[in-house]
């Protein structure tokens, strides 16, 4: 039904309104600088110029721009709203790398859900999320978007996430589009400058990048948008191997491709198209279906005219644009979205705070504990020291929330727990990034007076996300001059982290008592923190990114190769190794680790046999015991190795976890299946393929903390 309408519709089109719909406009003036580069939006949108609409986060700016697509444009084709929405619309969930430290696939759909309720109440139909690229390098700045290094956690994460936006139906007034990006290797940016060359063989490409890809495919999303860099020496926007061959023709996707911002004009510039009009060409023969913000494509009649394009080829794209804009109802309902008594209801509601609250708490990582934490209500006074001790810069990057200013700083949580005001000292110490007059004497002053320093620093918002790479992934130089001057006052101190990327910590890990990651919680961080803090909730979260003991480590992650030369105690004096020479090759924290308020215990693993064909499953299991004195959550990982194959594998992969809660004493016998699909990876020759032979199996408590391996054997 929906494509006889597009038929009908296309026969009345002209060629410039077809490709009108292949462009998207900013819902204000683009302008390059104080340049404005194209006409104004209601311009483009009243002559069917542009059929969507980037970043009108306002109502009432949807409303206006809606209105005039729909009573002057030509055949009044309503426009799709695109927009960010990452992690949280007016309610502000952890930031994707933090939440995905809480491996907890339900609460991760349920954001995104909650999300999509939030911004489609105003009018946003098209979300350009999840962001799924795996990133190993944590100079990126993106890696605050994604969900860490692992191609099979990443997977879970990306699907968890599409079917929280999509829901079960995009006709659904409260779900939205998922656009999947960056098709692909983004994360692979050389040096970890964002925009930066890639240059990966295809077996990395296929076995570490594509799989959240495909995950995410198989759960339904609707759109995909291209990555900025190279592949092959190639721009990913005119890379027709990747997006027709690989994406549609061998991966089935035939929803809409979305340009990233600018990235067909980009095609250009990298050197890949002499012209504007070349890149236009280019990206449409890689089946790019729209191009954001900027106007290559207004060449397209005029290539079509030349027979360098085929009408065909411009259909096929207006036809997959029209099937999103019928598939959400807007051709019947242009102002369905459109909804400010939902707006009223939805947005920031105790509801979603609570569920925002939640997932804080378990997105938070405990680094470090000798015993500190958590802190004992009467037990003294505490200083909380440091920029981020009473500060609503919690948030992170891509966030857009009316509610800024309502976001629960760490001192407000504290308070609430009940403090008499002269029992939480607080002092800032320092600027982010520069020093504060006096500020070092003063927070000194306080730590004195204190029992305990609770230190609260880290990266402010701008220093993650997009275009925000950074050399040196330290704590910048006034903080840890900060952390220098509280340490000597010999008090103990919790350094409580905000951040969106793993830095490098080995001077807190040698000075300070514990170290509490939080990354950005969002609107409910201060609270999430204080019951941290305080053992209202015994931390769970597992890093989903390795945190490198030294800089010069990154790239640095659990699931390398082994080379042909490893690093082993027993050859670790020798010369010719696979080593530094004034630093360790493992990071200071690894991929799956994370500490909790009680201990646990692992028995060996057991597997049910050591042989199995293909069709059959081997049963992998442990015990897990709580051995200490508060009832806890074990994110409990299985790895497999595949010991020797076609082409090298990885020292380790996980390909299972389970969490698990346990009281004290309590213990539970965690099972694992393996199957051949535990042990496929994607070959040159071969294609997609489980290669008979021996594997080891391997089950602990983090990619570092694992219990002896046990073999077996995949038969032929
Ligand atoms: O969606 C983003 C993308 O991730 C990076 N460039 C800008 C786009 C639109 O905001």
């Amino acid at each position: 039904e929906i494509q006889e309408a597009i038929d009908q519709l296309l026969a009345k089109m002209s060629l410039e309104e077809k490709v009108g719909q292949m462009c998207q406009c900013q819902a204000s003036n683009f302008s390059f600088g104080s340049e404005i580069v194209s006409d104004p939006p209601e311009k483009l949108v009243a002559e069917g110029r542009a059929g969507s609409v980037l970043g009108a986060f306002d109502i009432t700016r949807v409303f206006e721009l809606q209105k005039i697509a729909v009573e002057q444009s030509p055949h009044g084709i309503p426009l799709l709203f695109n927009a960010d929405v990452i992690h949280g619309s007016q309610t502000i969930f952890p930031i994707p790398l933090a939440w995905s430290c809480s491996w907890d696939m339900e609460a991760i759909k349920e954001a995104c859900a909650i999300a999509a309720k939030e911004a489609s109440a105003s009018g946003t139909v098209y979300n350009h999320a999840p962001m799924i690229d795996v990133s190993r390098d944590a100079r990126w700045g993106r890696v605050s978007e994604g969900a860490g290094e692992d191609p099979y956690l990443g997977s879970l994460i990306a699907k968890a996430q599409v079917e929280g936006y999509q829901g079960d139906s995009l006709f659904s007034e409260e779900t939205l589009i998922a656009c999947l990006k960056h098709f692909i290797a983004y994360g692979a940016a050389e040096a970890g400058r964002d925009y930066n060359s890639v240059d990966i063989a295809e077996p990395t490409l296929r076995n570490v990048y594509l799989p959240p890809f495909i995950s995410a495919l198989e759960s339904g999303a609707a759109s995909v948008m291209n990555a900025f860099n190279i592949y092959q020496g190639v721009p990913v926007a005119a890379n027709k191997y990747l997006l027709k061959e690989l994406l549609r023709e061998q991966l089935g996707f035939e929803g809409v491709l979305i340009s990233d911002y600018g990235s067909v004009d980009e095609i250009r510039i990298h050197g890949y198209a002499k012209d504007e009009k070349e890149a236009a060409l280019k990206a449409v023969q890689a089946t790019m279906d729209i191009e954001m913000v900027t106007r290559s494509y207004e060449a397209l009649p005029e290539l079509v005219r030349e027979g360098k394009l085929s009408e065909q080829q411009i259909d096929d794209a207006v036809r997959r644009i029209l099937y999103l804009k019928y598939k959400s109802g807007l051709m019947d309902d242009p102002f369905r979205y459109v909804r400010p008594e939902k707006e009223m209801e939805y947005h920031f509601s105790k509801e979603h705070l609570q569920a925002s609250l939640e997932l804080a708490r378990k997105s938070i990582v405990l680094l470090k504990n000798d015993g500190v934490l958590p802190l004992v209500k009467d037990a003294g006074t505490i200083a909380l020291i440091g920029p981020f001790a009473d500060c609503k810069d919690l948030l992170g990057p891509w966030q857009f929330t009316r509610y800024g200013h309502e976001t629960v700083s760490l001192y407000e949580g504290m308070t609430e727990k009940g403090f008499a005001e002269e029992r939480l000292l607080v002092a800032r110490g320092s600027g982010v990034n520069e020093p504060l007059e006096g500020g070092i004497e003063a927070a000194v002053a306080q730590a004195r007076k204190a029992d305990i320093v609770v230190l609260a620093l880290g990266e402010s918002s701008e220093m993650s996300g997009e275009a925000a790479s950074r050399m040196d992934i330290v704590l910048p130089e006034s903080q840890q001059r900060l952390a220098e001057a509280v340490a000597a006052t010999g008090k103990p101190i919790v350094l409580v982290l905000t951040n969106g990327r793993p830095l490098v910590l080995d001077w807190f890990e040698q000075h300070v008592s514990a170290i509490v990651e939080t990354w950005f919680l969002g609107s409910q961080a201060g609270h999430a923190i204080a019951d941290v803090l305080m053992g209202d909730h015994n931390p769970s979260g597992k890093l989903t990114m390795s945190f490198p003991a030294r800089i010069g480590q990154v790239p640095v992650y659990y699931n390398h190769f082994n080379t042909g030369r490893p690093l082993l105690e027993a050859n670790k004096h020798q010369k010719y190794i696979s080593k530094y020479l004034d630093g360790p090759n493992e990071p200071l924290y690894p991929f799956g680790f994370g500490l909790s308020y009680t201990s646990f215990a692992y028995s060996k693993v057991k597997l049910d046999r050591s042989r199995m064909r293909a069709g059959e499953t081997i049963l992998a299991s442990v015990e897990v015991t709580n051995t200490g004195t508060a009832a806890g959550e074990e994110i409990v990982q299985l790895y497999i190795q595949d010991c020797c194959g076609s082409i090298v594998r990885p020292v380790k992969e996980l390909k299972g976890f389970r969490k698990v809660s346990l009281a004290v004493g309590e213990s539970l016998e965690v099972t694992f299946n393996i199957t051949a699909e535990e042990l496929t990876f994607w070959t040159p020759d071969i294609g997609y393929t489980a290669e008979p032979g021996q594997f080891k199996a391997l089950i602990g408590a983090s990619s570092r903390h694992l219990q002896e391996a046990a073999e077996f054997e995949l038969l032929d």
